[in-house]
This record gives C-alpha cells, structure tokens and sequence, in this order.
C-alpha cells in the first residue's frame, strides 16, 4: 500500500499524531511518504507527487480544528487532490477541548467528493494551542499515550479494511456527530468570525531586531518584514509567530481568552473526547 499522511501543525499535536500514523504504516510494510504543509510544501507538489503514483493509495490527511472547522490549507489540499480512482483516504483532527466542530466531516465529505473513498476518522484531544501562556491549559498532556494508542489501531483497522476485496467505507453520518442546533450554528462560524473575536496582535517596534523568525516560521508564508512584520491574506490566526518571537515583540492581548474558552467547553461538552471511526 501506497500511504501518504499530510498535515498542518502549527503548535505540533497534529504532528504527534501523524507520526505515530507513519511509525504503525511502516510496521505494517506500507511505502509512506508523508508531507508537513508548514514546512514550506507547495499544496501543488504534494498533488503531483499523489498523481504520479501507480497503484492503491491512502491518504491521511490531518488538521487542527480552528473555529469548528478544518484549516485552510488542509482544505485547499484536499480540493487541489488530483481525481483518481482506487484511492482510500482518512481524515483526522486534533482539537482544544472545546469542540471537533464540523470539521471531519466536512474534510469527508470533499474527500469523497473527490474519489477517495473515507474508510476511517479520528478525532484527538490536545492542548488548546491559544492557551500556551497559561499553567493549566485546556487539554493538558493531550494527545497522551491513548490518544496514540487508538490511532495506532486505527491504523491497523484501516489496513485491515484495505487487504479485504469490498473495502467498506464510512458513512458520512457517523461523522456528522454535532447535535442538529450546533452544527447549524458551526456552519456559521468562519475563521473571518474568530479574526474578529481573537486578540489583534501589534508589533512591538523597541524589542523587534528585524531577525525575521516569524516570517520564517509561518506556517503559510502570511509575513512580510518591511522592515516591521506584517500579517497578509493567508494568515489563520495560529499565532506561532508571537509564540516563536525570541524577542516577544508581536503583542496582544489574550487577558479575556482563558474564559472565554473556558465558558465554552460548557456549550458543547463533547464526548467522547477522542474517538475514531470506522
Ligand atoms: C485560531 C484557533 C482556533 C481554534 N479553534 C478551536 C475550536 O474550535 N475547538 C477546539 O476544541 N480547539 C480549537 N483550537 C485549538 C486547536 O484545535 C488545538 O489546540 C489543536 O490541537 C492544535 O493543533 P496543532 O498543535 O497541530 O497546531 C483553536 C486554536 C486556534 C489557534
């Protein structure tokens, strides 16, 4: 089996869980090649590389969720997948505690929109990646060793499915889990809401040396120092950029986040946390 696993990771859970993904692919004899989209790959490269390959493909394709939904790049990936047959294809996200939203299962539903049949998910907890200032972050220690533990299996379930003749493939109900009212309230929200409601960050222009770190790091390449950072188009709001600054010059204001975030863990209390599908 022809394996790929391609991911965004900003703050690195994502990443955690897609290499237990390629330890257990290539302990099962599968060829992997796996594809960091923050690390500079061109969505476009990543296509080609998937149409050039002969034979059976499963792709596993990995997102945080960010206001309920995939990321932007994840979904570009997605729609940007060179149409084929016989290919399988696997959707996973890790999430803050608050809610995997609507993501997998619209990561699902344009995969098989696209010819790759979905015969699996998962759902991982993490830490909340808006909260890396704080002690006690919302999904401390996440993805723990059982979190890794049931991607492990889901892998081998997957490979299972995938040595059998009819391979059965997931409905798409069992991933369209959010009770009614939320989901419809999910499809509303965009990241353009969450710009709105994250803190903005400013440049402190004293502590800044130029070094250009957070250009650098950027998962999307979104900035340009000229000769201050600025954010463009393309940023998602993952803020490694003030994570990463040496220097702590880009600044905001996360005083009123904690709570917010907090209080929202109680609207949608999902369960259970982590979970895969099959
Ligand atoms: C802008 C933003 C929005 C987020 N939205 C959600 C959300 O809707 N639900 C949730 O549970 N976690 C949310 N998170 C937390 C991330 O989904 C979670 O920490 C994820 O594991 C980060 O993945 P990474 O470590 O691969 O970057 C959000 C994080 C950021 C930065």
């Amino acid at each position: 089996m022809n394996t790929f696993i391609i991911y965004i990771s900003p703050a690195g859970t994502t990443r955690e869980i897609a290499h237990t993904i390629e330890k257990t692919c290539q302990a099962l004899g599968h060829t992997v090649r796996s594809f960091d989209l923050g690390n500079k790959i061109k969505v476009s490269e990543v296509a080609q590389c998937i149409k050039e390959t002969m034979g059976e493909i499963c792709v596993f394709i990995g997102s945080p969720v960010y206001a309920c939904h995939a990321v932007p790049p994840i979904m570009e990936m997605i729609s940007q997948l060179p149409e084929r047959s016989g290919s399988y294809s696997v959707p996973f996200v890790t999430y803050g505690v608050v809610t995997s939203g609507i993501a997998l299962y619209e990561m699902a539903n344009m995969l098989n929109g696209k010819g790759y049949h979905v015969i699996g998910a998962a759902k991982i907890l993490a830490v909340h990646s808006l909260m890396w200032q704080l002690k006690n972050p919302l999904g401390a220690g996440h993805p723990d060793e059982i979190d890794k533990k049931m991607i492990g299996d889901l892998v081998k379930k997957v490979d299972e499915k995938c040595n059998v003749k009819t391979v059965r493939g997931l409905s798409l109900s069992q991933l369209n889990y959010q009770p009614e009212a939320l989901r419809s309230a999910m499809e509303q929200i965009t990241l353009d809401v969450a710009r709105e409601m994250l803190p903005s960050r400013q440049i402190n222009q004293e502590r800044c040396t130029k070094c250009g770190i957070c250009a650098d790091t950027c998962p999307v390449e979104a900035i340009t120092c000229d000769p201050y950072p600025m954010f463009g188009k393309k940023c998602f709001l993952c803020y490694t950029c003030m994570r990463l600054c040496p220097e702590n010059a880009i600044e905001a204001d996360f005083s009123q986040v904690e709570g917010f975030l907090r209080e929202k863990t109680k609207e949608f209390t999902e369960q259970p946390p982590s979970g895969i599908f099959l």
